[in-house]
């Protein structure tokens, strides 16, 4: 097996290789929430190699927004701007996959004015100034999940390929099956397979929309992050219950979500690498995508010997677009962006300029 070779999903949709652009936001939309040039530019000289590209994550509803200049896809207007970044991923023959989320509790305070910033409970994330979110209503939660409903709608008419739910890096899904920011004691909250039920609803919404527009070849995905590093947080333990249950759902993918592709628990003093221990639990029932600092093909051959089924690259695809061209003749990537030599969007270059070290990556 080699992540250059084909791959097909069981839909039988196919990707040139194994590799996919691991979602990234660029802080680079237009003010009025469309996909600027810049984005498309980007996006464009980085479909050329690999076999599918996840799209930074877009919102679907007001208090949804995570981010400054995040494009939007929140009704029917937005969709020709989303068809001219599907067209743009598209062109070069990747599959291109629209990610969807609600950023909850971690809406960036100072969005907007009077900003609603809500989660599943009023609990404030652990982080300096973190802003105390008002707990959701039923009803509200019941639009959210109306709200993935018709996104994937929108992603079809837009000529997406599929979407991949972001239940991971603590946003609003992920929140509700955290025990540290979910503390409901209504149907919403609980024990573990409480807290359960509404990344589940999501993902069936997501599935009766494609159901609903008869598109069998559409692609679904879900990523969700093992472990939170909070007391109370998510356990390896409530993981797997999680995904064993998304195993038992008509989805494409999962994708787990790590800085590092062989690390082990960020709770517990163990030795046991997280994604051997998630494989172990899908048991070849849906394909994972592992990611996390892969700059070389030794990562690759590693990554591998896990037993990934595709990778997803982040950073080494936003240093160099010609990343299987430059893995194969060079083996490895450099950290290093040459900001006169590059086609990132603005704003993602300077924020990657600003903290270079947190990102790793060096600017000259
Ligand atoms: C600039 C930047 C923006 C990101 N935005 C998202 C995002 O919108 N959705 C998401 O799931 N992950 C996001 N991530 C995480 C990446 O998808 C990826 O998991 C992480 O960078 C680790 O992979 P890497 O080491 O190959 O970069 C972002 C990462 C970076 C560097």
């Amino acid at each position: 097996m080699s992540f250059y070779d084909k791959f097909t999903f069981k839909n039988g949709v196919e990707l040139k290789n194994k590799l996919a652009m691991s979602p990234m936001t660029t802080y680079s939309g237009n003010k009025d929430g469309t996909i600027s040039d810049q984005e498309l530019t980007y996006y464009s000289e980085r479909s050329k190699e690999v076999g599918m590209i996840i799209t930074g994550t877009t919102f679907m509803q007001e208090n949804g927004q995570g981010f400054e200049n995040q494009f939007y896809a929140g009704n029917d207007d937005y969709i020709p701007s989303l068809e001219r970044l599907s067209k743009a991923i598209k062109q070069h023959g990747a599959k291109a996959i629209l990610q969807i989320f609600h950023a909850g509790r971690m809406s960036k305070p100072g969005l907007k004015e009077n900003q609603d910033i809500v989660s599943a409970s009023n609990i404030p994330a652990e982080r300096e100034n973190a802003p105390i979110p008002r707990e959701l209503k039923d009803e509200e939660i019941q639009e959210i999940i109306k709200s993935f409903y018709e996104v994937t709608i929108r992603a079809i008419k837009a000529g997406f390929d599929g979407v991949e739910i972001h239940g991971a890096n603590t946003y609003l899904i992920q929140q509700f099956f955290s025990p540290h920011s979910n503390r409901r004691i209504d149907k919403w909250g609980g024990n573990t397979f409480k807290r359960l039920k509404f990344p589940l609803k999501v993902v069936d919404s997501v599935i009766q929309a494609k159901n609903d527009m008869k598109k069998d070849d559409f692609i679904i995905g879900y990523r969700f992050s093992p472990e939170e590093r909070e007391n109370p947080g998510i356990t390896l333990e409530d993981t797997k219950i999680l995904v064993d249950k998304l195993c038992e759902k008509e989805l494409d993918y999962l994708h787990i979500s790590l800085g590092k592709y062989n690390q082990t628990s960020i709770r517990e003093e163990n030795n046991k690498i997280t994604g051997k221990e998630i494989l172990k639990v899908i048991n070849g029932r849906v394909p994972l995508i592992g990611v996390g600092s892969i700059f070389s093909e030794e990562d690759l051959e590693k990554a591998e010997e896990i037993g990934y089924d595709l990778i997803a690259i982040g950073r080494g695809l936003l240093i160099e677009p010609k990343v299987i061209t430059t893995l194969k003749n060079e083996k490895e990537i450099q950290k290093i962006i040459d900001k006169n030599n590059t086609t990132l969007p603005d704003n993602l270059l300077e924020k990657i300029t600003k903290h270079q070290k947190s990102y790793g990556i060096t600017i000259k």
